[in-house]
């Protein structure tokens, strides 16, 4: 997936552009460009990497552009690959997917076109062209109804002064004011750019030009309200250095806001009722929010004993789930945008599930989905590696539990999670010692057993995001089943231990490892464990619940990933491969 921006108005169309295009490097950064029209005439720049390397158009004279910033699907990053694409008078920039793609580039092929790209994308050019007829909104639309898969286009032709847009299952929003006219895929991208802002529902067109004219799927005109309270903010972490080290400094902020807003969001959401009648929960969600599902599952089935499914959205789709009645689903997504949590959450509610939404956009497309709404308040995060909205999805799962317990009949009270995560990122600072060690290794494993295996599987998973070194989270008593045999001559071994009742278990594990060489780092609250002498190195967390430790005990693996990152010379805010956002299948 990636990200586009386009401008119409009365300023210079390319700073704007490049701007949006940096706030929205976080759904891709394999390569940048943008197009602009001036007097009929198109300056066009694209580049491989980031935005950065389009720094020299930024002079590029025209008030009507589009831009690009792309994740790659079909055919390798490149500056050919890039968009925008151009054929014949067409000029388009695409976020998402289109499945029949080989089909139609082979229908344009037989007409004698030929191709500058292998992109899916440059075929939506190609047929656009084919049918334009001196009506662009209705060319996009013909071109359209040929396309399967998913797409947000913009689109620009030498013969019109507009940019034509359309939304399939991809998101885009668009701004106007003072006679400027914006879009962009989100409105952080938007930021402080304009009062009224629209977000676009599947199969909706709308022309940017002399006038912002929305249309349905049969391009009838149609009113739509500008977003209420949403004006787009620009909420980023504020300061200098990587936005991930940033993002982290605020877990505890994180976690306060969503635990104030906690009670608010609740009243609103109207779960009241459907807690008391909620007997079962599936969990839906992908990455770091599926681990805060899987941390979800431990907490609610300890404290609530009701059953507790988590799965792949990816996975749930597909397999044609058992939905019984009386089922909670729960969609967990930072950016309300991922297209597998999507389709899983639209497939539990059409088989009769109750929809509720834990996301940190409040516009986006999984808050309009869901029946319920719970917000989390971790702000703007940029670093492609979640951090501070995985704690706050913690704070937010764990304060459903306590509704769900006392909806049950049952009592439960939540530790200052905030707080303990304050005191935990200070200690963590220590563990920019281990970061070296880690960065020599050829792989590594986090291992723990319950709501600790959670955080191992997330530790494990920043590790992956942003060393790219191999490393595997495991169930702590699994390790013998297998695991094992990786361990050799100093493989670091990160050991998660906060619940009492098995602590001495997973100790178990670490003796085993220790015994094969490998080197145990330790991340537990219980000090005495600290000395003991199978443990290389360790780091003693501030006291909390076991059961809701995941939102404490992940920050030193946060920081660890980081800090390896760094020694391994990576940008940690920009990992190879990988994107925020991924709006695709
Ligand atoms: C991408 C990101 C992950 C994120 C996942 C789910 O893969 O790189 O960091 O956890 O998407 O994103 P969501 O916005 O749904 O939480």
């Amino acid at each position: 997936m990636c990200g586009i921006v386009g401008y119409i108005g009365k300023r210079q169309a390319a700073p704007i552009l490049l701007e949006g295009l940096k706030r929205l490097e976080y759904r891709g950064y394999d390569s940048a460009g943008i197009a602009v029209f001036h007097a009929g005439e198109l300056f066009l720049m694209k580049r491989k990497g980031s935005v950065r390397a389009l720094s020299r158009a930024k002079g590029a004279e025209g008030s009507l552009g589009i831009g690009h910033t792309r994740w790659a699907t079909h055919g390798a990053p490149s500056a050919r690959n890039a968009h925008p694409h151009v054929y014949r008078n067409i000029v388009l920039v695409h976020n998402g997917i289109i499945e029949n793609a080989e089909d139609l580039r082979r229908e344009c092929l037989a007409r004698g076109e030929r191709f500058a790209s292998e992109t899916d994308s440059e075929v939506i050019a190609h047929l656009i062209a084919h049918v334009y007829r001196g009506d662009l909104l209705c060319a996009v639309r013909e071109s359209c109804s040929r396309l399967e898969g998913a797409y947000a286009l913009a689109v620009m032709c030498k013969e019109e002064e507009r940019i034509v847009c359309v939304r399939q299952k991809s998101p885009l929003v668009v701004a106007e004011e003072d006679g400027e006219q914006f879009v962009a895929s989100d409105l952080p991208a938007l930021a402080g750019k304009a009062e009224r802002a629209y977000v676009l529902c599947d199969g909706e067109y709308v022309s940017l030009g002399k006038a912002l004219t929305f249309y349905d799927s049969a391009l009838n005109p149609i009113e739509k309200a500008p977003e209420k309270g949403q004006q787009a903010q620009d909420s980023a972490a504020k300061g200098r250095g990587h936005f991930m080290l940033r993002e982290m400094a605020e877990i505890p902020a994180a976690m306060a806001k969503t635990a104030q807003n906690f009670e608010k969001e609740y009243q609103n959401s109207g779960l009241c009722e459907v807690l008391c009648h909620a007997e079962y929960i599936d969990i839906i969600a992908c990455g770091t929010a599926y681990h805060a599902g899987l941390c979800a599952k431990y907490a609610i089935e300890a404290a609530v004993r009701i059953p507790v499914r988590v799965s792949v959205a990816s996975e749930y789709r597909y397999m044609d789930p058992i939905v019984k009645r009386g089922t909670l689903a729960v969609a967990i997504s930072q950016s309300g945008e991922t297209a597998d949590t999507l389709a899983a959450a639209q497939l539990a509610k059409a088989k009769g599930a109750n929809l509720l939404a834990i996301v940190n956009v409040q516009s986006s497309s999984l808050s309009r989905i869901a029946e319920h709404v719970l917000m989390t308040y971790a702000g703007q995060e940029v670093a492609v590696a979640a951090t501070k909205s995985f704690n706050a999805q913690l704070m937010a799962l764990y304060l459903l539990t306590e509704k769900l317990a006392r909806a049950k009949g049952r009592t439960l009270s939540l530790p200052p999670l905030a707080k303990a995560a304050k005191e935990a990122l200070v200690r963590s600072e220590a563990v920019r010692a281990w970061a070296e060690r880690f960065a020599a290794a050829r792989d590594a494993i986090f291992i723990g057993r319950g709501a600790d295996y959670c955080t191992a599987l997330e530790g494990s998973l920043k590790l992956k995001e942003i060393t790219y070194l191999p490393s595997e989270g495991y169930p702590a008593g699994e390790l013998k089943h297998g695991t094992l045999a990786l361990i050799g001559e100093d493989t670091p071994v990160v050991a998660v231990v906060t619940e009492e009742g098995t602590a001495r278990k997973t100790m178990n594990a670490v003796h085993e490892v220790a015994a094969r060489s490998g080197k145990v780092f330790l991340v537990t609250m219980f000090a005495e464990l600290c000395k003991e002498k199978e443990v290389f190195a360790s780091l003693l967390l501030p006291k909390t619940s076991g059961l809701f430790s995941p939102a404490v005990a992940v920050i030193p693996l946060q920081k660890l990933a980081y800090h390896t990152a760094l020694a391994r010379g990576n940008d940690p805010d920009k990992p190879r491969n990988l994107a925020k956002s991924v709006t695709v299948e």
